[in-house]
């Protein structure tokens, strides 16, 4: 059968860093409030006229470099965002242009902060279907420009940052054992749209609009929704959480982290946290903490990867790999 195969990756973040005491100057709210509630230290904001095609870009090389592979291999990109550079054209067609690509096909995926398990279930499909062999998945954000920063009930948990995987078209036996991707679950429910939005758009407004949350909704909903897809990967596989070398969650919240590794009965030692650094970065959050773990030794080659995201929509999906 045909495998899409993990050849590298990469991440971005931009050389800002803001910290939860600079963020208390800012708006009333404290260290302690936000590391006790969201496990957040601190997060990475663009510079003035950083956008996210940029750190697209940056993760994107550091993905081909990773792979030991030129730009011009790449036959399809899938940038995850829900910060376009513009409402159109896509950003995944201006990485593609600035990696000096002018053949195949980008076009970008949009499912908040579920983003990345998206366009990972849509390279897969691709990969598998033979619409493409070699895919450069990217997720990227500029969170910090859709940010309400009065508002300390969001600005405080949001990020921005970049993460890439190339995948290349491979044989695998169709068993457990293969290596790359071995299966992806995804679910929506848009019952939930305004739980977490953005309050304006081209159609509507004709404006950009700001973040918005209910928190404890989507606390609630965020533990209980995953669960499904994760069980539908072990499901489809024959395999359970004691299988799995590393559990790489959307990088939301430790609490929801936490919960969630808990509720599946997934050893705490296996689950990758990056959240104390990232903040939540929406659809890059994954492949920045993969790359972390990816760049610490932590996840080798052979090793069974669960990831998972959930999200505005509300969105969420899970994929399973051997790396
Ligand atoms: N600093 C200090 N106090 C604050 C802050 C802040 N930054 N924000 C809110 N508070 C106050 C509130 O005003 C409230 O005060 P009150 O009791 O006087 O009214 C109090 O803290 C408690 O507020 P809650 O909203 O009830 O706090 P909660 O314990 O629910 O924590 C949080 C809020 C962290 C947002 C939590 O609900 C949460 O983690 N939700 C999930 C949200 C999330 O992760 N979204 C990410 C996007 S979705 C995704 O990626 C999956």
């Amino acid at each position: 059968v045909i495998r899409s195969i993990v050849r590298g990756c990469g991440s971005y973040l931009p050389g800002r860093c803001l910290t939860n005491e600079e963020l208390s100057a800012m708006v009333d709210t404290s260290d302690e409030w936000i590391v006790q509630r969201t496990g957040i230290k601190q997060r990475h904001i663009a510079a003035d006229g950083e956008v996210t095609s940029d750190l697209a870009v940056e993760a994107a090389k550091a993905a081909l470099l990773n792979a030991g592979m030129d730009a011009q291999e790449i036959d399809t990109i899938i940038l995850a965002t829900a910060t376009p550079d513009n409402t159109f054209p896509a950003t995944a067609v201006t990485v593609q242009s600035r990696l000096g690509i002018y053949h195949g096909a980008a076009f970008d995926v949009h499912a908040v902060c579920s983003g990345f398990v998206y366009a990972m279930a849509t390279a897969d499909a691709y990969i598998r279907s033979g619409l493409s062999r070699k895919c450069l998945v990217i997720g990227a954000e500029t969170f910090s420009r859709i940010l309400d920063w009065n508002d300390r009930t969001t600005c405080v948990l949001f990020g921005d940052g970049a993460g890439a995987l190339v995948l290349e078209a491979g044989e695998g036996e169709g068993t457990v054992a293969d290596t790359g991707i071995l299966t992806t679950h995804l679910r929506s429910d848009g019952r939930h749209k305004d739980k977490l939005f953005v309050d304006g758009g081209p159609s509507s407004t004709q404006t950009v609009g700001h973040l918005r949350m209910e928190g404890r909704e989507v606390f609630k909903h965020a533990v209980g929704m995953i669960t499904d897809v994760i069980e539908d990967a072990f499901t489809a596989t024959g395999t359970t959480a004691e299988d799995l070398d590393w559990f790489i969650p959307h990088q939301a919240n430790k609490r929801i982290i936490d919960a969630s590794a808990k509720k599946l009965s997934i050893d705490p030692a296996k689950v990758v946290t990056t959240v104390q650094w990232h903040g939540n970065t929406s659809a890059a959050s994954i492949p920045l903490a993969v790359d972390t773990a990816v760049r610490d030794g932590r996840v080798k080659p052979g090793d069974l990867v669960m990831l998972e995201a959930m999200g505005g929509g509300f969105t969420w999906g899970s994929v399973l790999l051997r790396w």
